[in-house]
């Protein structure tokens, strides 16, 4: 049986969980999203080839006029001239304010999607269909859309909710390990931030084993949160737990480091610090370490304290003399600390 997770923002709408839901996929945005003739299905050259045709006629056997849109896979599609393209496919195919964007992919194709959707014609409706586990139980949910722009990651974007998020945990089979792991991250943060038992039961069981229902519980973790601050001015900041360094280290790697390696060794830094500077005891990096090795994730890095901090200082959440730095203070709870910039370096260790 599929799980649905209901999301009370300004949109409301379900983000449903289960295996060979692309099958039903037409049928459900049927539902979700009424009074659509056209669909864009904008994925990207890894996804489409395996999972596009079976999209596509769910969606055709409901009467859509369906087309697609197929993306060099890779971040750096993420870009102005991708989402010009974007826009000027559904131009082009008239499309109007009542069709439809379906975003099958990662983040990257939920991001940009979301990004055109937001724009196009000041506002159309998208559905998110994640295929792996980062985008299934973070960038899908929540509404934050964004393209990078050649000073930096997401520098323009918008709060615009999907109308239904299909989660067809089937699709995440096809995962390559290291993929795989990097979506685990993200879990292990929810745990981390907010679910002692999650973190517990992590450490007994693997995610792979219980797919759907650690989706389902990390969703609506992050369904709590976005209902009470969903245009990220207070709280939604947890969810950047390990994001902050991580970012940081992306950076310096040029990428090398993949998102959820990065955040497993930002969340492991945050650890230690938190634990220096006494908002918890020496359990708290002892255990984020323990289960960022049991995924298979880095801890350390071979950047310096000094270079990190340089790279955080920059990051877009960042003010002139201030950056918000989100401390564990146990296993499952956390808070928001805002630090000085000079005393950055010293978190980096
Ligand atoms: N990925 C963090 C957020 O949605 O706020």
């Amino acid at each position: 049986m599929p799980i649905t997770v209901r999301v009370d923002t300004s949109n409301v709408y379900n983000v449903i969980i289960g295996e060979g839901l692309l099958e039903q996929s037409g049928a459900l945005i049927k539902d979700a999203a009424p009074g659509a003739s056209r669909v864009m299905i904008i994925s990207d050259s890894n996804v489409w080839p395996i999972y596009g045709r079976r999209l596509e006629e769910s969606l055709s056997s409901e009467g859509y006029r369906v087309y697609h849109h197929v993306l060099e896979a890779g971040e750096a599609s993420k870009s102005m001239k991708s989402y010009a393209g974007i826009l000027s496919k559904l131009a082009e195919n008239n499309f109007g304010r009542r069709d439809i964007i379906a975003a099958l992919g990662g983040g990257m194709i939920g991001d940009i999607s979301g990004f055109a959707g937001a724009t196009y014609m000041r506002g159309i409706r998208y559905i998110q269909i994640p295929t792996t586990l980062l985008s299934a139980v973070d960038s899908s949910v929540g509404g934050k859309t964004a393209i990078d722009l050649p000073e930096g990651k997401n520098l323009a974007g918008a709060f615009h909710q999907p109308s239904l998020v299909i989660c067809d945990t089937e699709t995440l089979e096809t995962l390559s390990f290291d993929t795989f792991r990097d979506g685990c991250a993200e879990v292990i943060k929810y745990a981390l931030i907010g679910d002692s038992d999650m973190f517990d039961n992590l450490l007994e069981v693997m995610v792979e084993d219980h797919v759907e229902e650690i989706i389902a519980a990390c969703v609506s973790m992050k369904r709590d949160i976005v209902s009470e601050d969903e245009f990220d001015t207070g709280r939604r900041a947890i969810l950047n737990m390990g994001h902050t360094f991580g970012h940081a280290i992306e950076k310096l790697s040029g990428l090398e480091v993949t998102h959820g390696q990065a955040v497993a060794i930002g969340m492991n830094i945050a650890a230690r610090a938190a634990c220096r500077k006494g908002f918890c005891d020496e359990l708290v990096p002892y255990l984020v370490e323990r289960i960022s090795r049991r995924y298979s994730l880095p801890t350390e890095t071979k950047f310096s304290a000094g270079e990190i901090a340089e790279a955080a200082a920059s990051d877009k959440k960042a003010d002139a003399d201030s950056i918000s730095i989100i401390v564990p203070t146990g296993v499952g709870s956390c808070r928001i600390e805002k630090i000085r910039m000079e005393e950055l370096e010293g978190w980096c260790e």
